[in-house]
Parts: C-alpha cells; sequence; structure tokens
C-alpha cells in the first residue's frame, strides 16, 4: 500500500474549502488514524483565486474538473460542486469509470443518479463515500449501513433541512415571545444571518430533504434510489396562526422527511408537520438535523447534530476518505446494486393518519355544521374543534383535528370545504405525526 492517499479536489467553495482546513490541521492525526497521508495533489474551481484558507498555490490546477477523472496522480476524486447533472456527474461518472474512489457532498446528483453511480463504483471496484450528503456532520450513512446492518427497519425519518429548521424554529420563538413573525419576515431574516440562499425554493419547498430522504429510504429498505416517488411539501404556507395552535395544542411543526414500509407498500413525504411537544425530535431546533431509524432489533435511535456548515460537512467528507485509505470499499447502499430490490410504492393518498386543519371562515350561524359535513361525507371523525372570538365582519379561524383518516378522504373533505362559500381561504392541512 502507498503511503499517501492522493486526493483530486473539485470545488472550493465552503465544503472544499472546509475540507483542505481540515486536512491541513488534521493531518498528523489522520495519518496516524489511517495508516496513509491524505495529501491533495490536484484541485479544480470556476476562479483559480482563492482568498483565505490554506495556499493552493503549489498545487496542480484544473480549469476543467473532469480532467481530475483523468489525472494519474490521483486516487481519489472529491466532488464538491454541487448541481444534479452537468459537470458534477461528468465528473462523478469519469472518476468511477477510470477506477478512482469518489466522495461528494451532492445528495442532488445522487438523488437523481445515485443508482447509475453505485453501479459504475461496483463494476470498477471502488469506493462512493456520501456521508456529507445527507445530514451533514451526522454519521448516518456509515450508521445505517454499518452500524445497524444487523437490523431490519420498518422506517426511517427525520428533521433533513437546517434552513426549514431555523425557520420554524424561530417562528415559534416569535409566538413565544409574544412577537409573532410569518414565514416571509422570518426567511429574511435568514437570507441575512447566512442560513438561508438568495433563491431558498429548494430548502424552503422541501426539495433538498428529499434528495437527502431519497438516499436514506434506499438505505434502510435496500431499494434502488428513487426521487421521484416522494411526496414533497414545504414550508411556505405554514403561517403563524399554525404555530400558534400547535403551541395550544401541545405540538411542534417540523419539516420532516417520512420514509415508511407499510402494507401498500413504502411510503415516502417531505411534510411540515405536527409532533407532540413530548417527542425527541420536537426539540431539535434552529439550524441542527436529526434522523431517528426505527430497526426491529435495536429499537429506535436518533442521530442528532449539525446538518451543514463547512466544519461539519467537511468532518464528514474526511471520514469518507479515511475508510477509502483504510481499504474500506462497501456496497453504495448497502446491498450489492443488483440484489437492491425496488419495492412497491405506496399510491398517493393512501397515508392514514391524524390531521390538522385550519379554515378562515366568516362567523355566521351553520358554518360549523356545514364543515363538519364535509368531513362526515368522507367519514372523517374530528377529534378536536378551537375557535377563538368571534367576530361576523371579518374572517376568523376555525381549526379542528381529526381522528385517524385516510388522506385520500381528508383531500376530498378539503376540497368540498374550499367550496363552502363562508371559507374565504384554501383549507390549511398539516400532518399530525404521532412518534
Ligand atoms: N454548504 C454546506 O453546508 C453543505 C452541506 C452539505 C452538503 N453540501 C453540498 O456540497 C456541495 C458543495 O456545496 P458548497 O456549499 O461548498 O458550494 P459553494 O460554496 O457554492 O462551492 C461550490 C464550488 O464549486 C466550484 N464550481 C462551480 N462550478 C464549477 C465548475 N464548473 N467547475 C469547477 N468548479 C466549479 C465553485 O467555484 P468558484 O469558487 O470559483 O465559484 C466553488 O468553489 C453541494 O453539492 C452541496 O449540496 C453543502
Amino acid at each position: 500500500m502507498s503511503d499517501t492517499l492522493r486526493i483530486g479536489l473539485a470545488g472550493l467553495g465552503v465544503v472544499g474549502g472546509g475540507v483542505l482546513k481540515l486536512l491541513e490541521q488534521q493531518g498528523g492525526l489522520l495519518e496516524s488514524r489511517s495508516g496513509q497521508r491524505l495529501e491533495v495533489v490536484a484541485v479544480s474551481a470556476r476562479a483559480q483565486t482563492r482568498t483565505g484558507g490554506p495556499d493552493i498555490s503549489s498545487l496542480k490546477w484544473y480549469d476543467d474538473a473532469a480532467g481530475l477523472a483523468e489525472d494519474a496522480d490521483v486516487d481519489v476524486v472529491c466532488e464538491l460542486i454541487g448541481g444534479s447533472d452537468g459537470i458534477a456527474l461528468q465528473l462523478s461518472k469519469a472518476a468511477l469509470q477510470n477506477g478512482k474512489h469518489l466522495v461528494t457532498a451532492n445528495k442532488a446528483l445522487l438523488a437523481h443518479h445515485g443508482n447509475e453511480l453505485a453501479r459504475l463504483a461496483e463494476e470498477t471496484g471502488v469506493h462512493l463515500g456520501y456521508e456529507a450528503a445527507v445530514a451533514g456532520g451526522i454519521p448516518i450513512i456509515k450508521a445505517l449501513r454499518e452500524g445497524l446492518s444487523g437490523n431490519s427497519f420498518s422506517g426511517v425519518y427525520g428533521i433533513l433541512n437546517g434552513t426549514c429548521n431555523y425557520i420554524l424554529t424561530e417562528m415559534r420563538d416569535g409566538v413565544r415571545a409574544g412577537k409573532p413573525r410569518n414565514f416571509d419576515i422570518v426567511l429574511k431574516e435568514a437570507q441575512e444571518l447566512g442560513y438561508a440562499e438568495a433563491d431558498p425554493s429548494t430548502d424552503v419547498d422541501g426539495v433538498d430533504a428529499a434528495h437527502k430522504l431519497a438516499l436514506l429510504t434506499s438505505l434502510v429498505f435496500g431499494c434502488p434510489v428513487d426521487f421521484d416517488a416522494i411526496q414533497i411539501e414545504g414550508i411556505r404556507h405554514i403561517n403563524v396562526l399554525d404555530i400558534e395552535y400547535a403551541e395550544e395544542l401541545g405540538y411542534r411543526v417540523k419539516l420532516l422527511g417520512v420514509s415508511r414500509a407499510g402494507a401498500a407498500g413504502i411510503e415516502q413525504s417531505v411534510h411540515p408537520c405536527m409532533v407532540p411537544e413530548r417527542a425527541p425530535i420536537a426539540h431539535v431546533d434552529g439550524v441542527l438535523n436529526a434522523v431517528v431509524a426505527d430497526g426491529d432489533f435495536v429499537g429506535t435511535t436518533t442521530f442528532e447534530g449539525p446538518g451543514a456548515g463547512a466544519g461539519p460537512t467537511a468532518s464528514a467528507v474526511v471520514a469518507d476518505l479515511v475508510d477509502i485509505s483504510r481499504g474500506l470499499v462497501l456496497p453504495t447502499f448497502g446491498l450489492p446494486v443488483s440484489s437492491l430490490n425496488a419495492r412497491p410504492k405506496a399510491p398517493p393518498g393512501s397515508h392514514v393518519g391524524s390531521y390538522y386543519i385550519r379554515l378562515m371562515v366568516v362567523d355566521r350561524p351553520g358554518v360549523i355544521a356545514d364543515i363538519a359535513a364535509c368531513l362526515r361525507d368522507q367519514e372523517v371523525s374530528v377529534e378536536s374543534l378551537l375557535q377563538h372570538g368571534r367576530n361576523p365582519d371579518e374572517a376568523v379561524p376555525v381549526v379542528l383535528t381529526t381522528h385517524m383518516a385516510e388522506e385520500k378522504a381528508l383531500a376530498n373533505a378539503l376540497a368540498a370545504m374550499d367550496e363552502l362559500g363562508a371559507v374565504l381561504e384554501t383549507p390549511r392541512m398539516i400532518r399530525i405525526v404521532n412518534l
């Protein structure tokens, strides 16, 4: 075995810069742990000039990142550029085809091309590491693929997007402090603080969480990655009223990615959920992430930690590099690609659960009876009803929670309510999850 693992680093932004710094600062520690020196020998980014961080002027430079995959002096390519297609895909495929190990933090790439990349890695006998792609610094890939490999799983779920969790936490803190702020205002603050991108849609519309969920689902259920099977709903429509009612009802609103095996197949969804206040995940706040896995022998295990940022993400990337230097080559999704078993997906609307419904109504006699009739017609029974104050001149919120019902029936009931003249805004529904 060579005394050096030679790394080609593509992307020198938040994550790439963090990896350079970690490798420089922890060089001796990493060498003693892995038995090899982890050395960056070549780099690529759009701009060759970097300010701050380790000096890269002595390293081989590639204007075209794909050159790293052809470089005979590179053993492992780190793809830290981003994007599901384009150069990230081209580089990743070329690296694997050329027998180089690949480490990536790119969940979008793997959610869309993970099956193909896993097959390529297997064909050339190299390792595809993606610890940083899911929940940043939390070593959840290692935990599921190795530490919990003795278990069959009934499900996995988690808070998979720090931006959304930060916004929802801030909205709740505002309510508690008697200074309620709506989504748009908190989003703007998050952007100013650097917790949300200028274009926040991938985060707040739930797509980023869904990318990560697709990978977790494949790992726990031994099935190919199937991003298109995920029902995705983001947090833009969460109103501060919903946060207030959640408080009153003993819940917290969290954006959860949930993957469960049921009689109808595997159900994968990203949704805002009402989580009971007593559940451990309800207390994972701010930019933190958490993943919960239900295994048959181990029981329920919860992992919590920082989901993003230069340090945590670099920590995960380097853990993959150490694995590679130790000679670890594992099936990408826990099974050889030929053994990944496409499981039936639960039909849309087949989810069974209880729900929170908020309506904005004109408060006149008979309204509640009409709303109740919409639910009765779909055989959905009401668990509780809240209406504070009365004002015949303007819309007032009416909040209901239901007993267990099929989501299809609930959707039909909401559509019927939307037709009622006294219901002034589109009815809002949030799933209640009993964890
Ligand atoms: N940031 C996080 O906390 C975090 C957490 C987990 C996973 N990730 C994932 O890590 C990856 C990188 O994210 P990041 O936050 O580090 O992004 P970033 O700060 O925007 O950095 C991206 C880097 O890629 C370079 N790049 C862009 N186009 C390129 C091209 N065509 N050829 C070569 N280099 C190119 C950029 O070059 P210039 O510097 O010249 O612009 C920049 O150095 C993404 O897949 C992201 O989803 C990020």
